[in-house]
């Protein structure tokens, strides 16, 4: 298999099942217009996290790594016009932009930008009155902290939520042992606290298409 049929497999699947509206097209749109890498989820990617998040009846969700915004757009579609996003970005040029496609979108008075090191935000969310539990929490920023996102995210949610973690299998460099690739190993350490701690069920799928070859891991709060 080669990149091309991968993507002409996800144009196939994304023009039957995702239909791209003008938010989501103007979001990516301004985003490269800014000078942001074209690093967001993929369309039906962007789907299966507002899938998941509506049949987890989510009402809140946190996510870390916001870039401009488009897996915030999906995610907050997801939650009830009373509903709660927190999406964290440490670069301000990236929030911006995110800020005006989350408005342009009429998801501004759900879906909140703060900016920061998130290990930096997430301990003042903790403290924050009403901001927490939250129901889906969706890690996708630097890999190197994976792991400390997911005990953050244990800490700011509750039994029954959902944690998912983007680029989780980084072109199978996650099982090759010569890696010296500090995300790699940021990943791995988050597999190895995932399969360790009770409180979390989960799996990890590998996924093709116009991200490449990656995956994604999805975790089940139990208790
Ligand atoms: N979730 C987005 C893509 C995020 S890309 C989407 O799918 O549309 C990763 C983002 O994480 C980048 O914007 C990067 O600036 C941000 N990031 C990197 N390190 C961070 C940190 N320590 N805290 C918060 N955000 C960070
Ligand atoms: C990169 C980051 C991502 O979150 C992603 O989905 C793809 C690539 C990156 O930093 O290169
Ligand atoms: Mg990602």
């Amino acid at each position: 298999m080669t990149q091309d049929q991968w993507n002409s497999v996800d144009r196939y699947v994304s023009e039957l099942l995702v239909p791209e509206d003008e938010a989501l097209t103007e979001a990516l749109a301004a985003s490269d217009a800014a000078g942001l890498p074209a690093i967001a989820v993929a369309p039906n990617q962007g789907k299966l996290l507002h899938l998941l998040a509506r049949i987890q009846g989510a009402r809140t969700a946190l996510e870390i790594g916001t870039l401009g915004g488009y897996s915030t757009i999906w995610l907050a579609r997801a939650l009830p016009e009373d509903g709660r996003l927190i999406s964290l970005e440490y670069s301000p040029e990236h929030a911006d932009v995110a800020r005006a496609n989350l408005a342009r979108a009429g998801l501004d008075k759900v879906a909140e930008v703060r900016i920061g090191a998130a290990l930096d935000l997430l301990p003042r969310i903790e403290k924050e009155p009403g901001a927490g539990p939250f129901d889906l929490v969706f890690i996708d920023a630097d890999k190197v902290n994976n792991a400390r996102y997911v005990e953050w995210a244990l800490r700011l949610t509750k039994p029954g939520s959902v944690i998912v973690v983007d680029n989780v299998i980084r072109a199978g460099a996650i099982t090759d042992p010569a890696t010296d690739d500090p995300a790699v190993r940021g990943t791995r350490e988050l597999f190895d606290l995932v399969s360790n701690d009770p409180r979390l069920d989960a799996t990890a799928v590998q996924t093709v298409g116009v991200k490449g070859w990656d995956g994604l891991l999805v975790a089940r709060v139990v208790g």
